[in-house]
This record gives C-alpha cells, sequence and structure tokens, in this order.
C-alpha cells in the first residue's frame, strides 16, 4: 500500500461553492474544526490532500475528481442542500465512482440515520432498544397504547440533537400530541417517539471494518441536574456552554464500570456495529440503566472528528494520538469492501 497518497477532503456547504472556493475564513471557525483538523493532520502525515465543500452541485466533485485525481476521498460531507438525511446519498455517488473514502458506505447510513429501522434490526436480534413508534406528517398522532409514559419524542432521521429539547420529555398525551405536532411543523420532520430509558449515559467509539477496536468509552455526567429530573442530551446540552456550565454537564471517561460490565458492552457494541453494517469508524450512544441494563439509543457512523471531541478523544486515551487515527480512518477507507 502506498505510503503518501493524493486525498479529496470532501465538506458540505450551507451555501453554493465553487471549485477554487477559498475556506480559509471558515476553516478557523468553531463549525469547522473537524474540517481544520482533518486537513491539518492530513498534512503532517504527508500525504497531499486538496478540499472540496459542495452543497448541491456534483458536478463540481466529478470535475474535481478528474484535474486532482484523488487516490482516496477524506469524507466529511454529512449533508447535501442543507438536508442532513442526504449524507446516505453522497456516499451512495461515491460508490458510483469507485473511488475508495473514508467511514460508512451508503447501506450502514441509511440503516443509522432511520431510527426506526436500526430498531428494528437490533431488536430482531434482541439488542435491548426502547419500544417505540414512528409517525410520518400527515398522519394521526395518536399514542398506541404499548407505549407507555415517560416518553422521548425525536425527529425520526436527525442529527446533534436538533429538535430534541426538555420538552421533547412528555408524560402524557397532551404533551406528546403537543410534541410530536410540533415536530411535524416546525422541524418538517417524521417523528420517533420513544420510552424514555433511564440511566447512566454512555457513548462507545469504535474504529474498524471487519476486525473492531472498541476505545475506551465517554459519558456525558449531568452533576447540577437534581436526580428525579430527566437527563437529556438536549442540542443545549450539547452545544450551549452556559447551559452546560450552570447544569453541570460533562463528557468524560466513563467511571466505575467493572470489567465484566465493560467486556458485556464492549461485545454489544461490536455486534450493533457488525448488524448495522458500519464501516471506518462510528460512535455508539447508549443507556445503562440501574439494573445495569444496556438500551441502544442511536449509532453515529462518521461522528464528529474534532480533536476536542468524543471520539478522538477516546482514540488518545487508547494511546492513538489525532494524527494517528486519521492514517487509520485513511487505511480502513482503502481497504473497506463494504456491503
Ligand atoms: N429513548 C431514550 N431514552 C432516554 N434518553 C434518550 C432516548 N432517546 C434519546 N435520548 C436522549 O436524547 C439524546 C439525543 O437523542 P439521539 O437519538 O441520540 O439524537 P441525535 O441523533 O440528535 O443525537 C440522547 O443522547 C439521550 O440523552
Ligand atoms: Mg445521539
Amino acid at each position: 500500500m502506498k505510503r503518501k497518497l493524493k486525498i479529496l477532503a470532501l465538506f458540505d456547504a450551507i451555501a453554493p461553492t465553487t471549485l477554487d472556493q477559498d475556506l480559509s475564513a471558515e476553516l478557523r471557525t468553531e463549525d469547522w474544526k473537524s474540517e481544520a483538523n482533518v486537513l491539518q493532520a492530513l498534512g503532517e502525515l504527508g500525504h497531499t490532500a486538496d478540499h472540496l465543500a459542495i452543497f448541491d452541485d456534483l458536478d463540481l466533485l466529478r470535475q474535481k475528481l478528474q484535474s486532482f485525481g484523488p487516490d482516496l476521498i477524506f469524507n466529511l460531507a454529512d449533508q447535501f442542500k442543507n438536508n442532513r438525511a442526504f449524507d446516505q446519498n453522497i456516499a451512495s455517488f461515491l460508490e458510483m465512482q469507485g473511488l475508495p473514502f473514508t467511514g460508512c458506505g451508503s447501506t450502514g447510513l441509511t440503516l443509522c440515520k432511520h431510527k426506526g429501522i436500526s430498531k428494528k434490526i437490533l431488536g430482531y436480534h434482541r439488542i435491548h432498544t426502547p419500544v417505540f413508534v414512528t409517525i410520518a406528517r400527515g398522519k394521526r398522532v395518536a399514542r398506541p397504547r404499548r407505549l407507555g409514559f415517560p416518553i422521548l419524542v425525536k425527529p425520526l432521521k436527525e442529527e446533534a440533537s436538533y429538535g430534541i429539547a426538555q420538552a421533547s420529555f412528555v408524560e402524557n398525551d397532551e404533551q406528546f400530541k403537543e410534541r410530536v405536532q410540533f415536530i411535524h411543523e416546525k422541524y418538517d420532520s417524521d417523528v420517533i417517539a420513544e420510552e424514555y430509558i433511564e440511566g447512566r449515559e454512555l457513548y462507545v467509539s469504535i474504529l474498524g471494518n471487519h476486525r473492531l477496536q472498541v476505545l475506551p468509552i465517554r459519558e456525558l455526567v449531568f452533576r447540577e441536574v437534581p436526580p428525579d429530573e430527566p437527563k437529556i442530551a438536549t442540542y443545549k446540552a450539547k452545544w450551549d456552554e452556559d447551559y452546560r456550565k450552570r447544569w453541570g454537564l460533562q463528557n468524560q471517561f466513563a467511571e466505575g464500570l467493572d470489567p465484566a460490565l465493560a467486556g458485556r458492552i464492549e461485545q454489544t457494541c461490536k455486534r450493533i456495529y457488525r448488524l448495522l453494517t458500519i464501516d471506518g469508524y462510528a460512535r455508539l450512544d447508549l443507556r445503562l440503566t440501574p439494573a445495569k441494563e444496556v438500551y441502544f439509543i442511536e449509532a453515529n457512523p462518521n461522528p464528529i472528528l474534532a480533536g476536542d471531541e468524543d471520539f478522538a478523544q477516546s482514540a488518545l486515551q487508547a494511546n492513538i494520538p489525532y494524527p494517528r487515527l486519521i492514517d487509520r480512518i485513511v487505511r480502513l477507507g482503502l481497504t473497506s469492501a463494504r456491503d
């Protein structure tokens, strides 16, 4: 395998772009930290890296592939035309070009993005998942009796806690109906409503295609949230620093998991990763109940790669410093044989 590669880092953009657009201002902002960190690491690794951001014009990408001729695409494009459900279509396009790319293929992205389909597959294989219903836009809003309160109402295919607030936690039919309608109308999104699973919030990062490496487990702790209050990684809980300070929210390594339990979590996560046909790298969101049951909440293929986020922090703890992590992801992209 060649040691030095030509790599095209592919980004998404929130407005139309051009082939040689200067992105240096964007790359200095907080929002583009993953992109900047990856580009810098590719440089440090000695690869020849170029980059392109696309909004909705695939022809730009075709032109860039022709002029630059990359060995691999480092795929950081997780939306298209401002739609985060289109990440799978970008991967499909790359698959049709026959070019290797990093991260997850289109099937894995499709299964994971749909929070109902992923849970059906895992439920079939007896992995604990919350009881749920999906409610499409335009359908009558009714709660089936088997879905007991409290319930968490979420957009069916979103990321990064978009549409998730304290009001997503509902305890009666009136609140349920109101929140479902709110997600239908304000987010123009179908809904998944799940039984709320009480417990510790764990994030498990995994690297690999066939042979999988589970990295040290992270946890979001809610230090200042009173014990009887719901503990949810809402949009504010993820992205609003003042809010995080006020409620004592902190991402840290999970403490005090006994080795047998940690081993069980690792095995469950490897099964989930394979069942959902994930490649490359992913972070799984879990809940660990007081009875030590492990519940699947969500799989995030191609999780955020910024150096200070959970995935890179877990890798560092496993003695994989950032540039080496990026190189591992590159090599996995080159050797992936996707379903
Ligand atoms: N069924 C559930 N029970 C308990 N908490 C949940 C449940 N579903 C989601 N959450 C909380 O909401 C957060 C965001 O939900 P998730 O499905 O991971 O959405 P996103 O894709 O936006 O990250 C989770 O990290 C967790 O804190
Ligand atoms: Mg999540």
